[in-house]
C-alpha cells in the first residue's frame, strides 16, 4: 500500500494564528489577544496592536482567496480550528453568536466548493479570556460542561458537512504550558505538576464527552485525539537512559491511551506518585472516559533525545518540546532537530499499540524566507529547504504505508504563513504560500506562491510519485 487518491494530502492552520478580526462580528477575546510575546513572555493587560495575532494573516477577510490557493495545489484536506470565543464570546453564554457560526459556514462551504475536506479542531490554544479570568481556565471542572456546550453547537451547526473532528490540539502540552493549552492565567511557576495532571484530566473528560456528543448526533462523524508527539531517544545505551526514554514516552502515551482505551493506562500510578497527584476522578468521569476516539492524530516536528542525567549534555531548541542535542541528526536555522525517521517511528509506535487510523495533523519547517524579484518585478521565494524537509517526511509516511499502517492523511502545518504559537512572530514561516507580513507588523498581507507551492501540487497530483523524482 502506498499513497492513493483517497490519501488526504493537506494543510493545517489555527484560528488564533491566522484569522485576526479579533473583535469583529461579536467575537470575544481569547487568551491569545493578551499574549503578544508567545508562550514565554508576559501577558498584557489589554489587547495591544503590536500583538500580531490581532490581525494574524487576515484569514477572516481573505479565506476565499486562501482556499482557492489551496485548491490550486490540489490540497485535499484543510485542518482548521473554530475559535470558541467567536461562537461563545464569553465562553459561557446560553446562546451562541450567530455571526460566528455564519463565518465558519462560509469557510466550510467554500472548502467543499473547492473539493477540500474540512477537518475541525475544537480547541487550539484559544481559551476564551473570560473563562481564563473566571475559572483560571481548565483548573476548574466547570470548563467540562462549557466546552461540551460549545462542542455540541459546533457538531449541530457544521456536522452535516464536516466529518472529521479533533477535540484538543496537543492536549499533552497542558503539562508543559498551562497558559497556552489550558488557559491558566496563574504564572506557570505557581502551577504544580499535580495541578497540571488534574487540568489534563478535566480536558480528557471534556474530550470524551465531546466525542459522545458527536457520535450521538451522527454515528458517521469521526472524532480524533491530537497530541504533540516525539519519539524519546535515549542519549546512550546505558539502561538508565533507556528507561528514562521509556518513562518519557509513557508520559506522552498516557494521553493517547485514555482517548483510545477509555481508561488510564496501567503505569498511571507510577506517574501520579512521581508528581504527587491525588487525581479527583468521579464515577461519572470514568463512565464518560469510555467514549473513545475513532482515530489518532498528532503533530510531529522533531524527536527528543533524553538521558537520566541531562546535566552532562548540550541541549537543543524546539518550539515547545526541547531535548538534548542528537549528534546523528541535522539542525534547522532555529536549532530544531530535523529527523524524518522520527515520524516513521511514531507512526509505528501508535499503530502497534492501538491499531486505529492515524492522521499526521501537523508537520513542517519553520524557517525565515527571503523574497527575491524576477526581471518583471514578481516576487520569488526559493524555499528548497522546506521542499527537502517535507519530501523527506512524506517519504517516511510512504514507508509506513508500505509497512501496512493505516495513515490516512498528512497536513502540512501553517500551509499559508501565519503567526507562531511559541514566539508570536511571523518571520519564522511554515507556508507554501507566503504572506507579506513581517514580525514588526508591516506588510501588505498579499499572498505569493513559494517554490514549494508548485512542488506540493506535483506531489499531490502524482499521488506521491513526484517524491521520487
Ligand atoms: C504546534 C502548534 O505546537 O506547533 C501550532 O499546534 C504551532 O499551533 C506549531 O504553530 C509550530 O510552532 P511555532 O511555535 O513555531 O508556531
Amino acid at each position: 500500500m502506498s499513497f492513493t487518491n483517497n490519501f488526504l494530502f493537506g494543510g493545517a492552520i489555527a484560528a488564533n494564528q491566522c484569522e485576526g478580526a479579533y473583535q469583529e462580528d461579536g467575537k470575544g477575546f481569547s487568551i491569545q489577544d493578551f499574549m503578544p510575546y508567545g508562550v514565554r513572555g508576559r501577558l498584557t493587560e489589554k489587547p495591544e496592536l503590536f500583538n500580531l495575532k490581532l490581525i494574524g494573516n487576515d484569514f477572516y477577510h481573505r479565506y476565499r482567496e486562501d482556499i482557492q490557493l489551496l485548491a490550486g495545489m490540489g490540497v485535499r484536506v484543510l485542518r482548521f480550528s473554530v475559535a470558541w470565543s467567536r461562537i461563545y464570546p464569553m465562553g459561557d453564554e446560553e446562546k451562541p453568536n450567530e455571526k460566528g457560526i455564519e463565518f465558519y459556514n462560509h469557510v466550510i462551504d467554500t472548502l467543499l466548493e473547492n473539493k477540500i475536506t474540512p477537518m475541525i479542531t475544537l480547541a487550539h490554544y484559544e481559551t476564551p479570556y473570560c473563562l481564563a479570568q473566571k475559572y483560571d481556565g481548565w483548573k476548574s471542572r466547570e470548563m467540562i460542561n462549557l466546552f461540551a456546550r460549545f462542542a455540541k453547537t459546533c457538531f449541530e451547526s457544521f456536522g452535516d458537512r464536516v466529518k472529521y473532528w479533533l477535540t484538543f490540539n496537543e492536549i499533552n502540552v497542558t503539562l508543559i504550558s498551562p497558559l497556552l493549552s489550558a488557559g491558566v492565567l496563574t504564572d506557570k511557576s505557581q502551577v504544580s505538576m499535580a495541578q497540571r495532571y488534574q487540568m489534563a484530566h478535566h480536558q480528557l473528560v471534556a474530550s470524551a464527552k465531546a466525542t459522545k456528543i458527536a457520535h450521538d448526533y451522527d454515528t458517521s462523524l469521526k472524532v480524533g485525539c491530537m497530541v504533540a508527539a516525539s519519539p524519546k531517544y535515549p542519549r546512550t545505551c546505558n539502561p538508565d537512559d533507556v528507561i528514562e526514554g521509556l518513562h518519557q514516552h509513557q508520559e506522552l502515551d498516557y494521553f493517547v491511551h485514555v482517548h483510545c482505551k477509555g481508561e488510564y493506562p496501567y503505569y498511571s500510578g507510577r506517574i501520579w506518585k512521581k508528581y504527587d497527584v491525588q487525581l479527583d476522578i468521579t464515577t461519572e468521569d470514568k463512565e464518560i472516559l469510555k467514549n473513545t476516539v475513532d482515530y489518532i492524530s498528532f503533530s510531529y516536528y522533531n524527536s527528543k533525545t533524553v538521558a537520566k542525567d541531562e546535566s552532562q549534555y548540550q541541549t537543543s531548541a524546539g518550539n515547545i518540546l526541547r531535548g538534548l542535542r542528537n549528534p546523528y541528526v541535522q539542525y534547522s536555522e532555529y536549532d530544531y532537530p530535523i529527523d524524518p525517521q522520527g515520524l516513521y517511528y511514531i507512526l509505528h509506535h501508535y499503530y502497534e499499540q492501538y491499531h486505529l487510523p492515524l492522521f499526521v495533523a501537523e508537520n513542517g519547517m519553520g524557517q525565515k524566507d527571503t523574497v527575491e524579484y524576477d526581471k518583471d518585478g514578481n516576487p520569488i521565494i526559493n524555499d528548497d529547504y522546506r521542499i527537502d524537509f517535507t519530501k523527506k517526511h512524506l517519504l517516511q509516511v510512504e514507508l509506513a504505508l508500505e509497512d501496512g499502517i493505516d495513515v490516512f492523511g498528512y497536513a502540512s502545518w501553517g500551509i499559508i504563513d501565519l503567526v507562531s504559537a511559541a514566539s508570536a512572530e511571523i518571520d519564522k514561516r511554515y507556508g507554501f504560500v507566503y504572506v507579506d507580513r513581517q514580525s514588526d507588523g508591516t506588510g501588505t498581507l498579499n499572498r505569493y506562491k513559494k517554490k514549494s507551492y508548485d512542488w506540493y501540487r506535483r506531489v499531490i497530483e502524482s499521488n506521491g510519485a513526484y517524491l521520487h523524482e
